[in-house]
């Protein structure tokens, strides 16, 4: 006898939910009074709950990811013609989808020119350490294995990407973690660690100070964001980015940009490293490689790191001993070549750089009005907006309070986003990233619901 609930009977679905659904980074003490929020429709910026109530989405899924925006009938129709004709073989064989992705991104890419395929961001990551971790044993007998990251960053949710995780929020209580992972203090001005004239070097010097503290030739590599995502929207003062590049070169270690967020994009260029001119030794991307329509992430890497791995192939150990069994189904290629396609067609990338610049004037003229706002920062269609109890002393904005703003918003049918449970004391900041296709009146719409929300919580 068939026991599927029928799709249409939500009451049923709602209740389904309620007895069975664990919730991804929630507390559900409250669905045992109040029913689970159930997205069941969207299209361009747009989505429906289960009430039949309509959302402007401001942060593209909640975490920064339909970058096309929903309803896209042609990547739906590629993946669909794609599972039809052939859905899946392990990544030891290739693909029609795979290879001409593969290609488009590498395009994309100047300087890289290997693609290993899996479906999250963080097993991404953790493919980039397995491969730093390898070296190190083929080159220096182990030794240089050290992964440097840095505080407010994130790369993942298993233990591995976890070690390399500067969120103490979201790090408590999952411990130990995996040894070798080493950090280095964040980059937000706004918050500087000491008062000098060029912070960006300084903060990028701070680095160095780690590397030489834990000796060169025991780190194998740097692990960053472009722009930190989830510890604050930050986006390096100028300089960093020069004298990160000149440090990795004179210590021999290798760079891993971690894209999962700004990646094929979110910033105004392909990917967010593009804007500051460096060059990486490894590439992670996920959320917006498909926007969502399938699973995909990617690690794109280099000939010279993709040499190391088959320069004795009489040694049986010499090659990447690595598998991601979903790194063959087809749908997240299928999907990521329409997704690339529809960027280039209409021009999000333009669209991205001018509704990036409009949102960043709307946010500063809302600081004119609403003290609470600190500091307005980002790149591209990723903002943010800092809150603060005073603008002298820079005291945090209460995390009850900042929620507050999103669920008032929420209550206006706009979806905001704040960091939450990341950094101890400092989950005050709000985050905007609409769909590449955001228009004028969808950016105003979007502040005018803040600045709502912000009158009604503040005063
Ligand atoms: C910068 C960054 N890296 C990695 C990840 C992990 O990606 P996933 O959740 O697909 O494993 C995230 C997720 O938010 C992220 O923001």
């Amino acid at each position: 006898m068939n026991t599927a609930i029928n799709p249409n009977d939500l009451t049923a679905v709602i209740e389904a939910d309620r007895a069975h659904l664990w919730h991804h980074l929630m507390q559900h003490k409250p669905l045992e009074t109040n029913d689970p929020k159930i997205m069941v429709e969207g299209k361009g910026m747009r989505v429906w709950d289960a009430t039949g109530k309509e959302h402007l989405d401001a942060v593209s899924g909640a975490v920064w990811t339909v970058n096309v925006g929903y309803g896209r009938e042609r990547i739906a129709k590629a993946v669909y013609d794609q599972l039809v004709k052939m859905n899946y073989f392990a990544n030891t064989a290739g693909s029609i989808p795979g290879s001409i992705f593969a290609e488009m991104l590498i395009d994309k890419m100047p300087g890289m020119s290997r693609v290993y395929y899996t479906n999250s961001g963080s097993e991404a990551n953790e493919k980039a350490f397995k491969m730093v971790r390898q070296i190190a044993h083929k080159r220096y007998g182990g030794k240089k294995h050290k992964i440097l990251y840095r505080e407010r960053d994130y790369h993942g949710s298993t233990i591995a990407a976890m070690s390399g995780g500067g969120q103490l929020e979201r790090n408590a209580q999952y411990g130990p973690f995996t040894p070798g992972f080493v950090e280095v203090p964040h980059c937000l001005e706004y918050r500087a660690q000491v008062d000098v004239e060029n912070y960006g070097e300084w903060a990028a010097d701070q680095i160095e100070a780690v590397i030489l503290r834990e000796g060169p030739d025991t780190v194998g590599a740097l692990c960053l964001e472009p722009v930190t995502a989830g510890g604050g929207v930050i986006e390096a003062p100028d300089g960093y980015w020069p004298r990160v590049q000149e440090i990795c070169k004179k210590y021999d270690i290798l760079l891993h940009i971690d894209e999962v967020v700004c990646g094929v994009g979110r910033t105004g260029t392909w990917f967010g490293y593009q804007h500051y001119g460096i060059k990486p030794d490894f590439v992670t991307m996920a959320k917006g490689v498909a926007s969502g329509y399938a699973a995909i992430a990617c690690m794109v890497t280099t000939d010279e790191v993709f040499d190391m791995f088959k320069d004795d192939s009489s040694d049986p150990l010499n090659y990447f001993r690595d598998i991601s069994t979903f790194g063959g189904c087809t749908a997240g290629p299928a999907a990521a070549v329409e997704n690339m396609k529809i960027i280039e067609e209409e021009n999000l990338l333009a669209n991205t750089t001018a509704m990036g610049a409009r949102m960043i004037d709307n946010l500063n003229a809302l600081s004119e009005k609403h003290k609470v706002i600190g500091d307005v920062r980002g790149k591209g269609l990723f903002c943010g907006a800092e809150l603060v109890m005073d603008r002298g002393t820079k005291e945090p904005a209460a995390e009850k309070d900042v929620q507050a703003v999103v669920a008032n918003c929420m209550a206006q049918g706009v979806i905001i986003g704040a960091t939450n449970r990341s950094v101890p004391g400092f989950n005050n900041t709000l985050c905007f990233s609409p769909a590449l296709i955001a228009t004028a009146d969808d950016i105003d719409a979007i502040t005018g619901a803040v600045d709502t929300a912000l009158t009604k919580v503040f005063g």
